[in-house]
């Protein structure tokens, strides 16, 4: 790849996802490219990026969006916020809950990737919350359109799944049969919890008003330089209740960043409570 090509690629990139990709990405980028000169049966990255150049309509943008950023996940990363979530947010908020008369408990899984955060913190809520009367929702958003699609059909390959407990299996997911065999669907009691939308996280403000217990924004901002994750998580502080958590992935450290959030313990903030 030229020098102006990396250039116009990671400009337009960083223009459009604010994920900043540095001289030691340019192998990455090549090689990610690969699958779209495959899938546009172009020839080259010059002629790749004339096409970019040329349409308009911000779909092959789109595409290019998706095949550079990375969707790596799975069912409860990182327990220790799990763990905590048990031990300490939902016991709290559910005391709270008692004179602040939420409506719902709400929490917000930001760049949610294939699902397996929101569906991993659906278990959760789902047996946190069970025998309160409490109602619950997710919302999870991701800026890729392909992982969207993957979240929402909450589809798994048992390889995937079979490192759950077989209880959670048993209990949250139904076995594939026929053509579905192989796989596993998460079943609709937790998939009902969970709404699905696009949303760049740096861009507008997202398509829900509900201020939010818990959010987490996790293996994200690992990607951004320091001035978009301060950005960022000012944006998401905002949108916390008094006393809400803000989940960070544990290599996500929010030193040198002004913020307002309290540390709890690494990789978990508190929006101060009103005192
Ligand atoms: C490595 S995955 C993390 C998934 C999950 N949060 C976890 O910790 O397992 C990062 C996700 O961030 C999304 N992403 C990257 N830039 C974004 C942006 N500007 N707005 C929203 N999502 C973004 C990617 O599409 C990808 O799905």
């Amino acid at each position: 790849m030229r020098d102006s090509e990396f250039d116009f690629i990671r400009t337009l990139v960083y223009e459009h996802s604010r994920i900043h990709l540095g001289p030691d990405k340019r192998e990455l980028v090549a090689a990610r490219l690969g699958k779209r000169l495959r899938a546009t049966q172009l020839t080259s990255i010059g002629e790749y990026c004339d096409l970019l150049k040329n349409r308009s309509d911000g779909q092959e943008l789109a595409h290019l969006i998706d095949a550079i950023s990375t969707n790596h996940t799975f069912f409860f990363r990182e327990t220790p916020h799990f763990d905590f979530l048990r031990a300490h947010v939902m016991p709290e908020m559910i005391q709270r809950h008692r004179t602040e008369r939420w409506p719902r408990f709400y929490a917000w899984s930001a760049a949610c990737s294939t699902g397996e955060e929101p569906y991993s913190l659906a278990i959760t809520l789902t047996e946190c919350l069970q025998n309160t009367g409490w109602g619950w929702q997710i919302e999870a958003t991701d800026i890729s359109h392909r992982v969207l699609e993957k979240a929402g059909a909450a589809i798994y390959r048992e390889d995937v799944v079979n490192r759950l407990p077989p209880a959670c299996i048993k209990t949250y997911f139904q076995k594939g049969v026929g053509p579905q065999a192989g796989n596993y669907r998460v079943k609709p009691a937790l998939r009902d919890h969970v709404s699905y939308h696009h949303l760049n996280l740096l861009e507008g403000e997202p398509p829900f008003r509900e201020p939010f217990q818990l959010i987490f924004c996790r293996n994200v901002m690992i990607y951004f330089d320091r001035a978009t994750q301060e950005e960022l998580v000012n944006k998401l502080a905002r949108r916390l209740v008094p006393g809400g958590y803000l989940l960070v992935g544990h290599s996500e450290s929010l030193t040198g960043i002004r913020h307002s959030l309290q540390l709890v313990r690494p990789a978990i903030y508190r929006r101060p409570p009103v005192s």
